[in-house]
């Protein structure tokens, strides 16, 4: 407790008065407009030029990466911020007095506040540092289930949700009798809860449906907010609107939506919020979970050890306040730096011009991909703008089949093309058992993607077919 004192007295105090050598150490590399957008549009050769892995080769040809939805390429800045702090700031964070462990703890606590920002979270308190959407789920699963749900509860996920949402449930359910329902979806891939015609203006657009699932032994909504395999844009402010007049919490799974367009979590009103940084340009092994101050103040821990408690005795411990409760043990706190960087970055370029770009390259995608004999596309189809909701109904991914072709051969043959695709399950197989299949090819898009990079996939996958 002595030390943590000290800690909160120098984060105060440090900064003013050595603010000059926090800020010099680090070369900054990501502007606050980004030198390369002019009017929501950018010069996508000058953006590439950020992410020098894009301009390598793959079997003497160059790579092509469509990969995106697993895990993104890094721009120079988030490379050069975490090679700077190791190579000056190194320290552990929160309890060294010394310089370094000041400096250190500052910029891991600039990254909290950073994505606070980013997200719209009313509160720092509100960000937990987690090793990304998964561990952020499975916080969630594990002291929601322990605090707040009895045997025989039920947790309502979707059929499209990511093994993350599912699995961790299951696990809660072995060892305290909880129910997982799902909300299935339909041939369209979106889900099964419906528009009503006429919707009241104050509920912004009613779903029947939704509550066909709910009970009174309902105790939590868990649900994708973009699908990583469909593509499909969930209406999450509305799920969240119902669940809410039963007085049902939900919990979003951000991972594919964090990276491709403005989230806001109090606009949403979501509960809790998960996402991992490394989708979004950011280091690999850094997560968030959002959770409002509430919530989090009821949940218990999730593990236990250093920088996570007030006082330990061999009688009693108790816990440190928000959002440390949830932070045991050394953070990466070089990864949350890397994270602030990659959101410097995105914010200067701009949501609004990433998404126009992104949205772009989906529609070209699926256009091009619809002209190949035999395809066939799952999820929403274009237009990707869904009538009546004013919102995406497909977001930067594209997944498909060609014949009979084994997606894993359709990938294996594209890559020996230089291109990058994922293939199989996409860790959502209750969605393929649903969809009727073993797996798919999966292209996903990031900012940095062409349209001729598409064009490239396009006549790769010409090619591949032409061989079977
Ligand atoms: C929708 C969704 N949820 C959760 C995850 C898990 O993310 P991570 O492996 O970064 O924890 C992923 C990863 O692909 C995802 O796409």
């Amino acid at each position: 407790m002595q030390i943590y004192k000290r800690k909160v007295f120098f984060r105060i105090s440090l900064p003013l008065l050595f603010s000059s050598h926090i800020l010099s150490f680090s070369q900054e590399k990501c502007l606050p407009l980004h030198p390369k957008v002019k009017k929501g549009m950018y010069d996508i050769n000058k953006i590439r030029e950020d992410f020098p892995i894009l301009s390598r080769e793959v079997y003497g040809k160059p790579l092509v990466y469509l990969d995106n939805a697993a895990t993104t390429q890094k721009p120079l800045c988030v490379l050069d911020a975490m090679r700077d702090e190791y190579l000056n700031v190194n320290a552990n964070v929160h309890r060294g007095v010394h310089y370094l462990s000041q400096q250190a703890t500052d910029l891991h606590e600039a990254a909290r506040e950073k994505v606070r920002e980013f997200i719209n979270a009313k509160k720092i308190e509100e960000i937990v540092f987690t090793r990304g959407t998964t561990e952020a789920i499975n916080l969630v699963a594990s002291s929601f289930c322990e605090s707040q749900m009895q045997e025989g509860d039920e947790v309502i996920v979707t059929e499209m949700e990511h093994h993350s949402n599912i699995v961790s449930w299951q696990l809660q359910a072995m060892k305290r009798g909880i129910i997982v329902k799902h909300i299935p979806i339909k041939d369209d891939g979106t889900l099964m809860i419906h528009p009503t015609p006429n919707p009241s203006p104050d509920r912004g657009g009613e779903f029947s449906g939704l509550e066909d699932f709910i009970t009174h032994r309902t105790k939590l909504i868990s649900v994708a907010h973009v699908s990583n395999v469909l593509g499909t844009v969930n209406p999450v402010d509305v799920i969240v609107k119902i669940a809410h007049e039963h007085g049902i919490p939900v919990l979003v799974d951000g991972a594919q939506s964090a990276p491709h367009f403005k989230v806001d979590v109090q606009a949403m009103d979501c509960d809790f919020f998960a996402f991992s940084g490394h989708k979004m340009y950011g280091p690999t092994g850094i997560g968030v979970l959002y959770g409002k101050e509430e919530w989090l103040e009821k949940l218990p821990p999730y593990q236990g050890g250093g920088e996570m408690i007030d006082k330990v005795t061999w009688e009693k411990t108790t816990f440190e306040r928000l959002p440390f409760k949830f932070e045991a043990g050394t953070p990466d706190y070089v990864a949350t730096h890397g994270l602030a960087k990659a959101i410097e970055y995105i914010d200067s370029i701009g949501f609004e011009a990433i998404q126009q770009h992104e949205q772009e390259l989906t529609c070209y995608c699926m256009e091009q991909l619809q002209s190949i004999d035999g395809i066939k596309i799952y999820g929403p189809q274009v237009p990707l703008l869904q009538e009546g909701l004013g919102e995406v109904s497909k977001d930067a991914v594209v997944s498909f089949n060609v014949g009979n072709i084994h997606h894993l051969d359709m990938g294996t043959l594209l890559d020996r093309l230089g291109i990058a695709v994922r293939t199989g399950h996409h860790c959502a197989q209750p969605l393929m058992d649903r969809l009727g299949i073993s797996g798919t090819v999966r292209a996903s898009f990031a900012l940095y993607n062409t349209k001729e990079e598409i064009d490239t996939l396009v006549a790769g996958i010409r090619r591949v077919a032409q061989m079977f």
